[in-house]
């Protein structure tokens, strides 16, 4: 639900300069700032000028905005880490955030200036800032290469930030082999795996997607667990022999119409008695939050397909229905992210 406090002037400065705010805080992790006050809290702005080679200038600058963002601290003369960010670093999550920084700055701020418009027209005129012809983000993806590496290598760091509410809530008790359904590089396949060692997974995806897929699971020693197959989602009959079907990331990307067809051939795919999980962000059925999922969704409505946006609980239950899915039920994840499983059986 979004917060129902009355919107102050101090709620409006953060919105009229909502991307000099995130400018903060990629200057800080482009410059090294957050890094060197791990390692090193309490230093003064003058020694943390030398130690990042900045002038006097552009350290208040930066330090006068993290600071006022409480992205840091400062006791006398001193400067450290919001305690928030120390943890991150110290846990590991500060590698994954670093990706989600350069993601929103290299592929979601040159789209998102599309966004009026891309109401106005109700569809995806962001993808005209990324090179090709492709009907969608990910067909377009082949065209650039060193645009891929990029996307794949965040697409993971999403992946990775949170599939632990996918590995902690997707029950594949009695599951034999997991059909992973645009299953990009095998990253939610790969942590499943590795969390349930009688199941099998095979990861479909499109052909440099799959290739990319194939190198990972390698490098993780699961390739006799986890197969690749090259296939259109849309286009292409789904292999038999699966008793779960997976959309990760998935029905987040289609319109409902879209996301019916693919419940549909999930359905048909499966045995009686098997099973369709959707693991993706959610937002809430009161359609008003959460504040992720509604700012995300600029990202959503602007760049990756025609129709792709953040959906409701709801509307799954209504797809799963409509694919002739029984007994679903949501599994909310219960972290920051609004990420959560819904599931249905056959
Ligand atoms: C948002 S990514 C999610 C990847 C992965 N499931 C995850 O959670 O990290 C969407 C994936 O769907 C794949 N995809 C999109 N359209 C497809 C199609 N028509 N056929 C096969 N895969 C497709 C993309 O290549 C991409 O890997």
């Amino acid at each position: 639900m979004a917060d129902a406090s009355p919107l102050s002037t101090d709620g409006l400065v953060q919105i009229l300069f909502g991307s000099s705010a995130f400018q903060m805080l990629n200057a800080g992790r482009n410059l090294g700032l957050f890094a060197l006050l791990h390692r090193q809290p309490g230093l003064t702005a003058g020694e943390i000028g030398r130690e990042l080679g900045l002038a006097e200038r552009p350290v208040q600058i930066l330090l006068l905005g993290t600071t006022a963002l409480r992205l840091t601290t400062r006791q006398g003369e001193g400067y450290a880490n919001a305690g928030l960010l120390d943890a991150l670093f110290a846990d590991g999550t500060w590698e994954i955030i670093e990706d989600l920084i350069e993601y929103e700055e290299r592929i979601v701020r040159p789209a998102e200036v599309d966004f009026t418009q891309s109401l106005r027209e109700n569809t995806n005129v962001g993808l005209r800032r990324i090179k090709g012809t492709g009907p969608d983000l990910y067909h377009r993806l082949s065209a650039d290469p060193g645009l891929e590496q990029l996307f794949y290598r965040c697409m993971r760091s999403w992946s990775r930030l949170s599939n632990p509410v996918l590995v902690g809530k997707a029950d594949l008790k009695g599951v034999r082999r997991v059909l992973d359904v645009g299953g990009g590089d095998g990253v939610n396949a790969i942590a499943l795996a590795r969390a349930n060692p009688g199941v099998e997974f095979t990861v479909l995806d499109l052909p440099g997607t799959a290739e990319i897929a194939r190198r990972r699971i390698a490098e993780h020693g699961l390739s006799d667990r986890i197969s690749v197959r090259a296939a259109d989602i849309f286009a292409d009959t789904y292999p038999p022999g699966h008793d779960c079907v997976l959309f990760a990331n998935q029905l987040v990307i289609w319109s409902p119409e879209e996301n019916t067809s693919l419940l549909r051939k999930a359905y048909a795919a499966l045995p009686d008695g098997g099973r369709v999980l959707v693991f993706n962000a959610m937002s809430d059925d009161s359609g008003d939050g959460p504040l992720y999922a509604a700012l995300d969704n600029v990202y959503f409505a602007t760049l990756p397909a025609r129709s792709s946006t953040i959906y409701r609980w709801d509307q799954y239950e209504e797809w799963f229905a409509a694919a002739g899915f029984v007994k679903s039920e949501r599994l909310p994840g219960g972290r920051w992210t609004p990420h959560g499983v819904i599931s249905a059986v056959k």
